[in-house]
């Protein structure tokens, strides 16, 4: 579904962009690991969306906890390589949505009815302790909403692209332990500071990247530079607004107070 293909663009837009994405990588890490040190228990720590491991602070959470488990739909040789140096890091090859296998059946053709989205996946695992989310909520409608453009109407795929992150706050809030989130809200577009006035006007906008679902306030917030001048607009940098949640649980329980 051009999961893999994605992974390689991330790594490549990393090397390209290092000094921009360095402060939110630092971030993203301090982030985690105040999270972890909140866990009741330090048995097993599942990390989803571990990726290419940029923003995971991997050997510190290898000597906090028993057990690492580092999910993604794909995992690169890097993270391969990388997870090998720990012997209680281990990978978990799993699609946190649990649709992929079914939206390709439906655009093959085997298969009428958007699937509903009701990951079960460590539920019952009584030695869970801690949960993180990383970078990884707005990833899930992404390829899912390209993969089924032209294959079904638009408002039907935005409903599916919203589903799955609702499902995935959901299931967040439903796994046992501390449970964590990391995520980009908003993306906007603006001059580099400095940049020099530009003959072609460009226009600066923002948008939301979470499909319409609102997240509660938080005050760990900052930007991302995903993607500085020139890699998507020869004017513009792409800056993402980044939430973190330390305890989800408790953002959740006070939103529905
Ligand atoms: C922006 S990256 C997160 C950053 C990552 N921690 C890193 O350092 O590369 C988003 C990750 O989510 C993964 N992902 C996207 N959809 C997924 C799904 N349905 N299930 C599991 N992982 C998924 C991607 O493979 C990617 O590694």
């Amino acid at each position: 579904m051009g999961f893999l293909t994605s992974s390689i663009q991330v790594g490549a837009r990393h090397a390209r962009c290092a000094a921009q994405w360095q402060p939110h990588l630092l971030r993203t890490k301090a982030a985690i690991l105040n999270a972890a040190a909140l866990a009741q228990d330090r048995r097993m720590a599942v990390v989803f969306g571990a990726g290419l491991l940029h923003d995971i602070p991997l050997r510190e959470l290898s000597s906090m906890f028993e057990e690492v488990v580092l999910v993604d739909i794909v995992h690169t040789l890097r993270t391969r390589l990388l997870a090998m140096i720990f012997s209680n890091v281990r990978l978990c090859a799993l699609d946190v949505t649990g649709v992929a296998t079914k939206l390709s059946k439906i655009v093959r053709g085997c298969e009428e009815a958007l699937p509903r989205s009701e990951p079960r996946a460590f539920l019952d695992e009584k030695r869970l302790d801690f949960s993180v989310s990383v970078n990884l909520l707005s990833q899930l409608g992404w390829v899912p909403g390209r993969f089924l453009e032209g294959v079904r109407p638009e408002q039907d795929v935005a409903h599916m692209q919203r589903h799955l992150l609702e499902a995935h706050l959901h299931y967040l809030r439903h796994l046992p332990g501390h449970t964590a989130l990391i995520t980009d809200v908003r993306w906007r577009s603006e001059l580099p500071p400095g940049a020099p006035v530009v003959v072609e006007p460009v226009a600066a906008q923002g948008w939301d990247v979470l499909q319409g679902v609102t997240l509660p306030e938080t005050a760990a917030v900052w930007d991302w530079n995903i993607a500085p001048a020139p890699e998507r607009s020869l004017h513009l940098d792409y800056i993402a607004t980044v939430h973190a949640y330390p305890d989800w649980k408790h953002s959740c329980a006070l939103t529905s107070a």
